[in-house]
Order: C-alpha cells, then structure tokens, then sequence
C-alpha cells in the first residue's frame, strides 16, 4: 500500500508519499481498500498541528473517505470483504489503504456512487444536525447561510432548500453566488460587493424585506459574523459552525436580548460521539434523501491521490466551490 505520512506536523510541504506494509486488522477493524478520499477544513488544520485532535506521529492524515472492506478483524460481524462503506475515522484516508475502525464505518448501497459518498458525511451530517436539530428551522422560514459555495455552505443549501425553507446564500464572489443559485437558493448575496463595513446589512434587509432571517448558518466568523447577528429576525437562531475566516468574532450580549434571539453552537462531532443513535438515525435520513436524489455533494474536481499537496493549496486559495476529492486508480 501507499500512503501520505505525515512524520512532523509542521504544513503540507513535509508530507511524503510512502510505500507501507499492508496492515492485517486487529480486533474491532477493517481493512478498507480506499477508492476516494475528500477534503475537510480540520485536514489542512491536522497537518500544521493546529487541530484540537492531535494523533500520535507519524500519522496518514485524510478524516474522510469511501471504499471497499478487503478483510475484517475478529469481533467484527456487521461488515464483511467486499462491502462497501464511507467511514470518518479523523485519520487515514490519503493513501490507498487503511485500517478503519468498523463501528464508525457505515454500510453503503451498491447505488450510493464512492464519490460522492466520501464526500457525505461531515458536511451534510452537520448541516442537518445545525439546521434541523440545533436551528429547529421550519418549512417557511428563511436562512441565510455564510459560506455557502463551500463544503458545509452548498450542504446547508440543499438540506434548507428540501426542507422547505427560503434560502439567502451568501458567498464572496459572483461565481460562488452562481453556484448557490443553481443548488437552488431563492437568492443571494455577493459580501465582496456588500462588504461587512458597508452594505452588508441593508443587502439582508431589502432581501428580507426587513424582517431579517430567521436562521443564520455561520461556518465564517470573522467580521461577517456581527453585521450578520444584528440583521436576525425577531426569535431568530444564529448557528455558530465554524471560524473559516480565522478570527474568532466577539459578540456583544445586548444583541441576543434586544432580538430575543439564539447564538446556537454546534458541534456535530461531539453530538456523533454523545448520542450516536441519534446520529445513526440522521445519517440514515440523509443517505435516504440522497438515493432519492434530493441532495447530492458538490465536487468542485477529482484528483488524483497522488495530487494530495495540490489539493490542499486549492483549499488554502479559497477557490475550491463544493469539496475537493481524492481518487485511487484501483
Ligand atoms: N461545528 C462543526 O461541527 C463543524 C463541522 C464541519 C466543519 N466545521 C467548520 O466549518 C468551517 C467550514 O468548513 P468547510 O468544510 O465548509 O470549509 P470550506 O469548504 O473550505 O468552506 C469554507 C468557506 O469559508 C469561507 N472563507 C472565508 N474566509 C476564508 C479563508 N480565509 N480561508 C478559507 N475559507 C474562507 C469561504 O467562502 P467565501 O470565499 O465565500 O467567504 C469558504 O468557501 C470550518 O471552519 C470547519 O472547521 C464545523
């Protein structure tokens, strides 16, 4: 097997691409022969040491991934040679093996295309916890989502837009606003030109006419996340998702009293690991929804696995709409 070995975690630039024994699972794994691999934010982090998870070095980074089960290890019954799952196990997926956890791997249909799938769970899983569980939103309701041509952004979309509710998406160009509008938001907002210093929020309020959104789905922070607060509707939620931006934004507490409103976090890693039944349950929902076509990951290119590096300055750029992945040749 090959895989990118990350021996000292400081950037992109110190992974190498190595020839490895093919391991043989120990209790309670699988080995999975990995057909593709995508691209999170927390992979550019990892690699840089500057993700709360830390794995013990060296390590083959890659949280998320999709293949076929070659071999399984004593205990495991659910999973056998020859299934094909999607599993985020945080580490391991840039290479063309690895041996997984099984109770994190989840079963896929023959149906379900290994693109798509390795591309699935982190985004719309947190979406649909943000947007469904956390936001409570109802058909009717309008969201405005930050971000939106990105990986979680274009999720959110999708599962606001089959939801039933009205979407304002907003991104920082007119190709990323382009792409909201064909994934079908109602309408958008281009904050390079309605910058956070200034039209911003009259940009929300004639969108809304002037009630503001019910719901705002942060995966940003920055300078965007205020502006953004103050124009929420009356009982309005605001999802705090993640600081794509860098910095992490200060909020006044007047704002959430004068609004009667939420500052919602949301954490769908640790909502995985406390109710995983729960979880489990939306999982399924969402792999439903796909196999009906009602959402549907938003690659931006395939790479090859070797390409890993170019993948990550794509990332790093900004440009990347929808999600990067990675592909084997076998
Ligand atoms: N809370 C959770 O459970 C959870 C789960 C998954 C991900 N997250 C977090 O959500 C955030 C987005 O994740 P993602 O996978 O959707 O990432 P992504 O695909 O890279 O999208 C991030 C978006 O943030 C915007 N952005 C603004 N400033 C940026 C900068 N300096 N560098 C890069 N992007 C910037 C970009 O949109 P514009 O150019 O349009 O501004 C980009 O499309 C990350 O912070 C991630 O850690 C949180």
């Amino acid at each position: 097997m090959h895989a990118w070995l990350c021996e000292n975690p400081v950037g992109v630039d110190a992974l190498t691409w190595k020839e490895l024994p093919t391991p043989t699972p120990g209790p309670g794994e699988v080995l999975v022969e990995i057909a593709a691999a995508s691209l999170n934010f927390p992979d550019l982090l990892i690699v840089q040491n500057k993700y709360q998870f830390k794995p013990p070095l060296p390590f083959v980074p890659g949280s998320e991934y999709a293949g076929i089960v070659r071999a399984v290890g004593p205990g495991v019954t659910h999973l056998q040679p020859g299934q094909p799952i999607a599993c985020l196990s945080g580490t391991g997926g840039f290479g063309t093996h690895t041996l997984a956890p099984a109770e994190r791997c989840i079963p896929l249909p023959a149906a379900f295309d290994l693109t798509d799938a390795a591309a699935f769970i982190m985004t719309y899983a947190t979406s649909y916890h943000a947007l469904i569980d956390r936001a409570t939103l109802q058909p009717g309701e309008t969201v405005l989502v930050l971000g939106a041509a990105g990986g979680v952004g274009t999720a959110a979309i999708q599962i606001a837009k089959h939801h039933g509710a009205r979407v304002i998406a907003a991104a920082s160009s007119a190709d990323k606003c382009a792409l909201a509008q064909r994934l079908g938001a109602d309408a958008t907002l281009d904050y390079s030109v309605h910058t956070a210093g200034g039209s911003f929020r009259d940009e929300i309020k004639r969108l809304t006419e002037g009630r503001g959104p019910d719901v705002i789905y942060d995966p940003v922070g920055g300078e965007l996340a205020e502006p953004a607060f103050r124009s929420i509707a009356w009982r309005g939620r605001y999802l705090v998702v993640g600081f794509a931006a860098g910095p992490i934004p200060q909020l006044p507490l007047n704002l959430p009293l004068l609004k009667g409103a939420s500052l919602v976090g949301v954490f769908w890693g640790d909502f995985a690991r406390r109710e995983p039944q729960a979880n489990a349950a939306m999982l399924q929902t969402l792999a439903q929804w796909y196999l009906r076509g009602h959402i549907k990951p938003v690659i931006d290119r395939v790479l090859p696995m070797e390409q890993l590096p170019q993948a990550y300055a794509l990332m790093a750029s900004r440009r990347v709409m929808g999600k990067v992945v990675l592909r084997n040749a076998h």
